[in-house]
């Protein structure tokens, strides 16, 4: 693998990112005859190639189910499995990761079990819940849920005209809240909420704080306790892992008290025919055979990420973020709009584009005839595009493994874009 640190000095070194592209086999490709330019790693990250050898390694030498057999490679398995959520665990600074953290499909169904199970226990009619407008549907749509079933009072934070959460109303919203569900990086604008002072507010009003980290994990240093979460959700194929595979942390002692989600084999300690017992935490949440490869490939993405430094991860994230504002400005001009902050103070990699009167499915198509990968859409976040008066944006996410060309190949494509449009 290459030498990811070159100069070894924390605090210093920025990523050689020549370097580690050669990890990642799919960077290699070329698509219509061009250098592959992914700017798409919000949607879904690439993989490195150790990652993709955790996984092989374990089908190859040591496939067996977990937490059932007594032989040896289903010992080892059993191994893998609980070494990857305390690896897991480790990287969100986990008080208790052995039984804090579950493995569950995707961060949708790490937020939707804790609607479905901390929410049905203790949510009732008239009781107050407060989202904000910028949140995904994954963030939305099981609390809208809940709230048919259950009458709930949803309240949302507005979004300002500076593309950032209008905190001038949380008290007023969090009074006689229940509970509080926030991102911590929006997939569409890039906004970084002021995270940890939302979640203070909100406990001090009495409501319990879910994190949805689906952005923020692959790119930020995570500390659950600096964050002041009681849940946090995040999904394993944004962060270099693959896909199949989600956390969800949460506080012992409520994941204790909560009931389970799906039930199955795994998640008990007994079961007769007229009821069940489940099994302790953390079997109780994870029903039937868990995504064990995908979790040991997470695992080997956290570590991938700590060999590079998850510091030298975000000073990345954050030179390459102004470096392609700055280009974008210079060579496009007030053609382009970026739907998000300005600058880089409370905001991340990610640029929602819009350019000209172009549709942002036809900028995605003529960018990707020049191998540049964007999305374009609503982005799973259709109250936000209500909120910001348009139907869809293309949306150029970054990632570790980006640099200055290709934000240069990407502000080319834009300009080919405006001359076939134009
Ligand atoms: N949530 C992912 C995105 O924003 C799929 O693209």
């Amino acid at each position: 693998m290459a030498d990811l640190n070159p100069s070894g000095a924390a605090g210093e070194h920025r990523l050689d990112v020549a370097a580690l592209r050669r990890d990642f086999p799919l960077l290699e490709r070329e698509v219509h005859g061009r250098r592959i330019v992914y700017l798409d790693s919000a949607a879904s990250s690439q993989r490195p190639r150790s990652v993709l050898a955790a996984m092989d390694a374990y089908y190859e030498t040591t496939h067996a189910n977990v937490h059932r057999g007594v032989y040896a490679i289903a010992e080892e398995a059993d191994r893998l499995y609980e070494d990857a959520r305390l690896t897991v665990g480790r990287f969100i600074g986990a008080p208790h990761p052995e039984r804090e953290v579950i493995f569950t499909k995707n961060a949708t169904e790490a937020l939707n079990l804790v609607a479905y199970s901390w929410g049905r226990k203790n949510l009732a009619e008239g009781d107050a819940v407060v989202l904000t407008e910028m949140e995904h549907h994954a963030n939305l749509v099981p609390w809208l849920m809940l709230a048919e079933e259950r009458n709930l009072d949803l309240r949302y934070l507005r979004v300002d005209e500076d593309f950032r959460l209008d905190l001038a109303d949380l008290d007023r919203l969090l009074d006689g809240a229940r509970l509080v569900s926030c991102t911590v990086m929006s997939n569409v604008l890039g906004t970084i909420p002021p995270f940890a002072d939302i979640a203070s507010a909100a406990h001090a009003a009495g409501a319990i704080v879910v994190a949805d980290a689906a952005q923020s994990v692959p790119h930020h240093a995570a500390d659950v306790t600096a964050l002041g979460c009681d849940f946090l959700a995040f999904s394993g194929h944004k962060m270099l892992g693959p896909t199949g595979i989600g956390v969800l942390w949460g506080h012992e002692e409520l994941l204790d008290a909560m009931p389970p989600f799906l039930g199955g084999g795994g998640m008990i300690r007994d079961v007769r025919l007229d009821g069940f017992v489940p099994a302790e935490l953390p079997a109780k949440f994870e029903a039937g055979t868990p995504p064990i490869a995908e979790a040991i490939g997470l695992g080997e993405a956290v570590r991938y990420i700590e060999r590079l430094g998850v510091d030298a991860v975000e000073r990345h994230q954050i030179h390459l973020t102004a470096f392609a504002q700055e280009r974008l400005a210079e060579k496009l001009g007030d053609d382009l709009r970026i739907l998000g902050p300005r600058g880089v103070e409370g905001r991340g990699g990610v640029l929602s584009i819009a350019y000209k009167d172009i549709h942002p499915h036809d900028l995605a198509q003529v960018l990707d005839q020049a191998g540049v990968c964007i999305r374009a859409g609503h982005h799973c976040a259709k109250p936000l595009m209500r909120r910001l008066g348009v139907t869809a944006t293309a949306r150029a996410s970054l990632y570790l493994y980006n640099d200055e060309a290709d934000i240069d190949a990407l502000s080319a494509a834009l300009a080919d874009a405006g001359s076939l449009f134009g």
